[in-house]
């Protein structure tokens, strides 16, 4: 295994980012060019999220996300991530039927590349489990995913002081736990603030507002590749869905009109090899050879060799 990059972010310097009060960036990535981009832009951080099966698999929810398949986009995250702290999502029923089950899946994402994993909701015990194992747990609170059903949809959590209240000492237990980060998801600003403050870890945000430690965006709906939805949190930088699509529009005109592929995009055979082609050949080369003869840099050597079957 090739050793971490001087340059490589660890948990130390994301520490150090809440101690001085230097905000975390955090981003998701799913694939090899995906990390390669990220990393070299300077992120902190990358989630290999499940949201990967809506994103990249297509699916409605995140629901039918398999280890396996989070386990391949891990790999190759982590073959195009040099710099930034990977961590890996667990998946669900990945975590929540045991703690040997979630230790052994959590260890997979590690040998897969990841410094840490993700786990969602209040599972105090996985966590523990797992940090205990040795390995760096992301907790997730707020809206939570894979109990969305429970929760009836998609919805902002910690609106009231009740429910806020539950959410901060679900975190605390949590840091108790042996959780290394927080992440919560679509939280009202000042609550988010709140435990950001109440806790000595590093207490990430997607939706959460501006006062915690650190943001999350999902890559797709960063740079617009991602249509089925657009949460309020999210701002989009770029449009890269519209730039590919023109872009394949204009190659499949350039193939009709014949602009594309052009000279610059030809291999040469050489003079004297396509000769012998043209000459040994049994079938008929009568356009090729025309063709030849016509192109107004090509070599002045006729070529009239042509063989009937
Ligand atoms: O899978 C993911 O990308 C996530 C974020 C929505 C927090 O869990």
């Amino acid at each position: 295994m090739p050793a971490d990059s001087k340059s490589k972010t660890t948990i130390l310097k994301l520490r150090r980012h809440k101690r001085t009060g230097e905000k975390s960036v955090l981003v998701t990535a799913y694939d090899y060019p995906q990390a390669m981009i990220a990393d070299k832009a300077g992120v902190d951080a990358i989630l290999v999220g499940d949201s990967c099966g809506m994103t990249t698999h297509g699916f409605k929810t995140t629901i039918p996300v398999t280890m396996d398949m989070m386990i391949t986009h891990c790999e190759a995250v982590a073959r195009g991530a040099n710099d930034a702290f990977l961590i890996g999502d667990m998946p669900y029923m990945s975590y929540q039927e045991s703690d040997e089950l979630a230790v052994r899946n959590a260890g997979r994402f590690i040998v897969a590349g990841m410094d840490c994993v993700k786990v969602e909701g209040a599972m105090v015990d996985r966590v523990k489990a797992i940090a205990d194992s040795g390995i760096m747990v992301m907790s997730h609170l707020g809206l939570t995913p894979h109990t969305r059903a429970k929760m009836g949809g998609y919805r902002v959590q910690g609106k009231t002081a009740k429910s806020a209240e539950v959410v901060l000492k679900q975190a605390l237990a949590l840091q108790e736990a042996g959780c290394s980060f927080l992440l919560l998801e679509a939280m009202p600003t000042e609550p988010a603030e709140m435990i950001a403050k109440e806790l000595s870890i590093p207490v990430y945000g997607i939706g959460a507002g501006d006062k915690v430690d650190g943001q999350l965006v999902i890559l797709h709906d960063l740079v617009g590749l991602f249509w089925e939805f657009k949460s309020k949190f999210v701002k989009r930088y770029c449009e890269a869905g519209q730039l590919i699509q023109s872009s394949l529009e204009q190659y499949r005109d350039e193939v009709k009109g014949g602009q594309f592929p052009a000279e610059e995009n030809f291999y040469a055979i050489k003079e004297e090899e396509l000769e012998k082609l043209l000459g040994d050949s049994s079938w008929k080369y009568e356009d090729l050879r025309v063709e030849n003869q016509a192109k107004p840099n090509h070599s002045a050597t006729p070529r009239t060799t042509k063989r009937e079957k």
